[in-house]
């Protein structure tokens, strides 16, 4: 468990699933990622997916539920490669704007940190301001590669 002043970030269980559907149901939330809002049972699936893991050696999937007071309110995720570290989030569309994101990708930054991943990286839509403002906030910074559309964030200047 990850604690920040307001929030806890739960590691994934199947059983949020539930929950988690109602708070992905926005289509709004997939305006610059893709996708479309998941069903509890393709939620389930999804789930039980991502904590079995990639089943490559060299590779972890890492994914937390935030819970805010009672709520789960979105969930942040970290894909772990050779010391490096892709992180992401969402939160669900009645809880933005008031610096939940920020102080979410915070916590897992700091975390990640700890763990001693040096390199953080992170995927932005070049028009997602807000994402920008998040990863912006963390310690990243925009490099000028682009991926699959997406600008390359990275604790690390220099893109390698
Ligand atoms: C990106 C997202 C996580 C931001 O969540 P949030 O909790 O509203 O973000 P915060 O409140 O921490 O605010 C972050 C910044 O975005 C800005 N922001 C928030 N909503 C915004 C909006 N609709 N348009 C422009 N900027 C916005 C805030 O002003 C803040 O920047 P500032 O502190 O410099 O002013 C949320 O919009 C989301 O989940 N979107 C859909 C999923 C997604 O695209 N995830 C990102 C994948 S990289």
């Amino acid at each position: 468990m990850i604690a920040t002043d307001r929030l806890r970030m739960l590691p994934l269980k199947v059983e949020y699933a539930g929950e988690m559907a109602k708070v992905l149901a926005d289509p709004s939330l997939y305006t610059f990622t893709g996708g479309e809002p998941p069903t509890v049972e393709a939620l389930e699936a999804r789930y039980a997916r991502q904590l079995k893991g990639p089943g490559r050696a060299d590779e972890q999937w890492l994914n937390w539920v935030i819970q805010h007071d009672d709520d789960l309110i979105g969930y942040v995720q970290a894909t772990i490669t050779s010391g490096t570290a892709e992180i992401a989030w969402v939160i669900g569309t009645a809880w933005q704007g008031r610096g939940f994101a920020k102080e979410a990708a915070q916590g897992l930054v700091t975390w990640l940190q700890a763990q001693n991943f040096v390199r953080i990286i992170a995927h932005v839509h070049p028009d997602h301001t807000a994402s920008a403002a998040v990863a912006a906030a963390v310690g990243l910074s925009r490099t000028d590669v682009v991926e699959d559309g997406e600008y390359l964030w990275s604790t690390e200047r220099q893109a390698r």
